[in-house]
């Protein structure tokens, strides 16, 4: 029994099964590989560009401010610019971020039309000397990568063939109607530090491919409205959401990750996250005080530093079914109000459960803080375990009569 409890604690061996590297965010490379900085996706240039003609070597029609060297690459970038200069019509990818431009006109991309990808970041571009289809003739561009400007609005007539954007950093307030218009091939849009205070917008549905949203750190009360049914990856940590309608996600099906960390949410609808493909669900730094069901496809589960007092296993778990065993095999709870360490139940109701961790629980006003020794464990409740080591445990804590050597592991 005790050891079981004991269990529950896990610090050091955090690092030994690779778990920790879901603390970071990154959406961008494959799910679950090395985090890179959240707010910063790797900008990623199309892999298959067409070097047929990489042999010939051009040179006099680079602009002089630039660099291009034998190929479909034009390098502007870091060079004090305060308009963009001709770009000669072979080039495919086109890199102008650290410089001064603000404005983008009809005539800057007029002859660029084998552009796929540009690099705008780190430049001060103007919603109001962007001018609107500035980009629109560009049919084969897949990627703008534009984070880091001041932008207030989303620039209009967008080509149809982008496949990523990036306007994180910038000052955008809104997504209008006529937004993202007919981007049907869009993927990954990237809206992270903007002001947005809400989407209401019908906009997002019509993303028929869009399978990651990024619009963590704006100022979004509510949940953003009509996303499309391809989404995989949501990210809005760091608004002010405090609650989520009860069948918020039951239109978005495909989702893999949720993140939500850093809002304020403090009743969630029992159910809400009753999904059949999430693996991730993060919504640490909030205020919940209630427990919530946990579905199957679940692995990786943050809750630190909400004001949960229990976990009550009849809520996340409410019916263990061991042909279909729940995947969780992560979990974080450290700065809550716990006042136990997790139920036992917790590891029959998660078999596949590596580690919890528990680390410190927050205190009331002069009560000293009990911390919780890091131990050195072991799930217990495994394939191979022993079924004669397992203690007989009556589970009634939980209104639950439940006895563990009834089941077969
Ligand atoms: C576009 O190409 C034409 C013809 O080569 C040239 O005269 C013009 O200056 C170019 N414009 C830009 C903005 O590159
Ligand atoms: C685009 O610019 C950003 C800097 O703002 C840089 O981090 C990124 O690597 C660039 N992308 C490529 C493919 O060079
Ligand atoms: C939350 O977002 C704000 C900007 O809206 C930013 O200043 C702050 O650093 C962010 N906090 C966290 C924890 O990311
Ligand atoms: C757990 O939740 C169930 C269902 O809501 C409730 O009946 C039960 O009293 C709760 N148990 C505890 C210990 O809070």
């Amino acid at each position: 029994m005790d050891i079981l409890i004991k269990l529950s604690v896990i610090a050091l061996l955090c690092g030994t099964r690779g778990l920790c590297q879901y603390e970071g965010y990154d959406y961008d490379t494959s799910y679950g590989s090395e985090p890179n900085d959240p707010y910063h996706p790797p900008f990623q240039f199309p892999q298959s560009l067409d070097y047929s003609d990489q042999a010939i070597i051009y040179t006099n029609d680079c602009a002089r401010e630039c660099f291009c060297p034998p190929g479909l690459i034009m390098y502007c970038d870091n060079r004090k610019l305060k308009s963009i200069p001709q770009i000669p019509s072979r080039i495919q990818q086109l890199y102008l971020q650290f410089n001064d431009i603000e404005a983008v006109t009809m005539k800057s991309f007029i002859n660029a039309t084998s552009l796929k990808a540009i690099n705008l970041s780190h430049n001060k571009l103007k919603s109001n000397k962007v001018e609107g289809g500035a980009f629109a003739k560009l049919r084969k561009l897949e990627q703008i990568f534009m984070h880091h400007n001041d932008l207030v609005e989303i620039p209009s007539d967008l080509p149809s063939s982008v496949e990523r954007l990036s306007f994180a950093f910038n000052k955008i307030v809104r997504i209008n109607d006529r937004d993202l218009q007919g981007l049907v091939k869009l993927t990954m849009l990237d809206l992270c530090n903007n002001h947005i205070d809400n989407v209401k917008s019908k906009t997002l549905n019509k993303l028929a491919r869009l399978m990651q949203l990024n619009m963590c750190n704006n100022k979004l009360h509510s949940m953003p409205a009509s996303l499309p049914l391809s989404l995989m990856y949501l990210s809005i940590e760091n608004n002010s959401i405090s609650d989520i309608p009860e069948d918020y996600f039951t239109k978005l099906p495909n989702l893999l990750a949720i993140r939500m960390s850093h809002n304020n949410l403090e009743d969630i609808p029992t159910k809400v996250f009753n999904l059949p493909n999430l693996v991730e669900l993060n919504l640490g730094h909030n205020k919940l005080q209630q427990a919530f069901f946990i579905p199957r496809s679940l692995q990786h589960l943050y809750i630190q530093d909400n004001e949960l007092e229990s976990l009550n296993m009849t809520i996340m778990c409410p019916k263990i079914d061991h042909f279909n065993t729940n995947r969780l095999t992560y979990i974080r709870v450290d700065q809550n109000k716990l006042k136990a360490p997790l139920s036992t139940f917790a590891y029959l109701c998660f078999p596949n459960m590596q580690r919890i961790y528990y680390g410190e629980q927050k205190h009331a006003e002069g009560e000293t803080p009990k911390v919780q020794e890091p131990m050195l464990t072991h799930p217990l409740v495994s394939e191979e375990d022993d079924r004669e080591g397992i203690p007989e445990y009556r589970h009634q804590e939980y209104g639950v009569d439940y006895n563990v050597n009834d089941y077969s592991y």
